[in-house]
């Protein structure tokens, strides 16, 4: 199978109340966990890359990662996304370069600049075949650069989403209900709690259209103990409870973004295994068991928290 979009990904999502994974990826390793993971469970899925990953990586050499691993899993329909795109340029870079789904985020903007960028990016990407995600609300956390303070951060208002919409074209909306980049999302202490209210009242103003959710990362204990105890440090890292994901995969949501989570699996596993074998020097020796974690959890959420195995 080529390179789809997730036209049909989402509406099969929809109609059956689960989500597809969004992953970033920025080398190999990562590419392979995922799709491995996703071939055995059969789950559709998205793979994503940021402006930071084509700094790091090349949009060349992803792109071809990308294209290996369409080759290695027929089986499945994966989808090449740009995640947080912040210009029509970017955009139209990726749109130009083999990208199937770009998402365009002027979130931080006012609302009507937010739909005048969109809508750009929406002619361009349709009239070449090409989906476009877009965003309202802001989220908490780090996003490429850019660090959106709490205070300055702001639910979705969902009296805006229909306007918003019909208006840009887009063909799938990011909403803030109260998810966040990175791995510290909460307060440790607090009873972290999405606003299932917003999500609710934006999917009856916009009925049978996907929503997404970013900064969906669960942030799992046993990783940060790993890390903590093999040299790292991160006191306090919390993500979003997966039952309340698992939740909102039920409901209008059919993209979940999921990269912190993956992050951890790997540096702790890497921080592990050179605490434990500090002779050890050829990159292959770590690599290999951070990408078998990286899979094993990609699996767990694949079947207990999206709901999309078994989908493809
Ligand atoms: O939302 C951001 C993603 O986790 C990508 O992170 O910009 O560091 O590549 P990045
Ligand atoms: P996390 O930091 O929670 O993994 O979110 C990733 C994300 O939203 C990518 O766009
Ligand atoms: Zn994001």
């Amino acid at each position: 199978m080529a390179l789809v979009t997730s036209k049909e990904m989402f509406e099969k999502a929809y109609a059956g109340k689960y989500a597809v994974g969004a992953f970033n990826v920025n080398n190999m390793e990562i590419v392979q966990a995922i799709t491995e993971a996703c071939k055995e469970e059969k789950a559709p899925v998205i793979l994503q890359v940021s402006k930071g990953a084509r700094a790091y990586a090349n949009h060349t050499y992803l792109v071809k990662l990308v294209e290996a691993a369409v080759i290695e899993c027929p089986e499945i329909p994966i989808v090449l996304h740009l995640d947080h795109g912040d210009s029509f340029e970017t955009c139209k870079s990726c749109i130009d370069g083999g990208f199937t789904s770009v998402m365009i985020d002027a979130s931080s903007k006012p609302f009507e600049e937010n739909i005048e960028i969109t809508r750009k990016v929406v002619e361009y990407a349709h009239a070449r075949g090409v989906v476009v995600e877009a965003e309202l609300g802001a989220l908490a956390g780090v996003e490429d650069e850019v660090n959106v303070s709490a205070e300055s951060a702001h639910y979705t208002r969902p009296e805006e989403v229909e306007e918003f919409v019909s208006r840009t074209g887009c063909d799938s909306l990011a909403i803030a209900i109260g998810t966040s980049h990175g791995a510290y999302k909460f307060k440790p202490g607090t009873n972290p709690q999405l606003r299932f209210d917003i999500l609710e009242e934006v999917s009856k103003k916009l009925p049978n259209f996907p929503i997404v959710l970013h900064g969906s990362s669960s942030v799992p204990q046993d990783y940060v103990k790993m890390v903590n105890e093999n040299g790292g440090k991160m006191p306090g890292a919390i993500g979003v409870p997966e039952e309340q994901l698992r939740r909102a995969a039920e409901l209008a949501v059919c993209k979940i973004n999921i990269d912190s989570d993956l992050r951890l699996a790997m540096t702790g596993t890497i921080r592990k295994f050179y605490n434990e074998h500090p002779d050890k020097f050829d990159p292959r020796e770590y690599l290999k068991p951070a990408r078998a974690n990286i899979k094993e959890l990609v699996r767990h959420k694949l079947i207990n928290v999206l709901g999309c195995n078994g989908k493809a």
